[in-house]
């Protein structure tokens, strides 16, 4: 208890958020504080006025000798029943905007604000792994002040859910689908990431941190150190690509082969057969690879076997194809 409010009286000297809370380090924070503070501090409201006028009508409207039966009490008052119908719905209101403007401002990036950093993260039971831009693996993630970050979720067991409550963020990693999740960090620092949705035994200790870098030159000294570059997903990706043989049928030179060639296609919206299109990422490339029938590109023929994959591994064939887009 007292080692609990040292550290609190700790964080809030070392030049933590307002109150109680953690430091602000996202640009989406701000305005989640806002949104928790007036729900918080209108539940707060109207428990003390609620919890004060019970008590006021159990004392005053007890039973007394002479006084057995209830009084007699007006049983309609249209002022009083728009008035208490019209107060929560104002209220209520204002909490649906404040919200989802926090919520667009979430799901919506400042698009003039650079390009993203993209990590793609892999969580299991109990760890998490984040492959960085440039081929660095790591059990932390490192971002950039000020710099855009895009990360990109899978799981290889259950569902988990990547929580930095100085982000004021959340978001979970579903097996079978990704997830995405993006943010501008905004003060340098180190971080702790939680597990926030219960994933077994060791959830509790599925504990990682994040490291914001002041600076691009920071992280990218960071990210040169001690890379192995067959270690880094694009290579796994590459190794993926030939061991499953998907080099069979699709080319990576932009040749035809009985599949659409892999240059070039990330990102990219492709005619199907059978009308309407698809845009080239994760979710397709999984569905592809899953279940390669359910939407063929136009002009192939349906023949692509389905294959099982590692979580991890389509996160690399992924980023595989994501290199062959930015290769010249
Ligand atoms: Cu992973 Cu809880």
């Amino acid at each position: 208890m007292i080692g609990r409010a040292l550290a609190l009286a700790h964080g809030a000297l070392a030049g933590a958020g307002p109150g109680l809370m953690p430091a602000r380090a996202s640009s989406v924070a701000e305005g989640v504080d806002r949104v928790f503070a007036f729900i918080f501090w209108v539940s707060a409201f109207f428990f003390v006025l609620i919890v004060v006028l019970t008590v006021v009508f159990v004392v005053r409207y007890r039973r007394r000798p002479g006084r057995l039966d209830p009084e007699t009490t007006p049983s309609h008052d249209t002022r009083l029943e728009l008035l208490w119908t019209g107060i929560p719905l104002v209220l209520v209101l204002v909490m649906f905007g404040l919200s989802t403007r926090t919520y667009v401002a979430m799901m919506r990036p400042d698009p003039g604000a650079g390009a993203p950093i993209e990590v793609r993260v892999t969580a299991r039971r109990w760890s998490w792994w984040f492959d960085h831009p440039g081929g660095k693996g790591a059990p932390e993630l490192h971002l950039v002040a000020g710099r855009p970050a895009e990360l990109v979720l899978a799981s290889a067991d259950v569902i988990h859910s990547l929580y930095v409550a100085e982000f004021r963020l959340k978001q979970d990693a579903v097996p079978g689908r990704f997830t995405r999740m993006s943010f501008t960090p905004t003060l340098a620092g180190t971080y702790p990431i939680l597990c926030a949705e219960f994933c077994g035994t060791d959830h509790s200790r599925m504990l990682s941190q994040v490291v914001v870098h002041p600076d691009q030159r920071s992280f990218d000294a960071w990210a040169r150190e001690g890379v192995a570059p067959e270690a880094s997903l694009v290579a796994l990706g590459a190794r993926v690509f030939q061991q499953k043989g998907c080099a069979g049928c699709h080319s990576v030179d932009g040749s035809r082969r009985i599949g659409p060639t892999l240059k070039g296609l990330w990102r990219r919206r492709e005619r199907l057969a059978g009308g309407g299109d698809v845009l080239v990422d994760e979710e397709y490339l999984r569905e592809s690879l899953v279940k390669p029938a359910a939407r063929i590109v136009a002009g192939f023929p349906p023949v692509m076997p389905a294959v099982a994959l590692e979580e991890r591994e389509i996160q690399a064939l992924a980023a595989f194809l994501q290199s062959l887009a930015e290769a010249p």
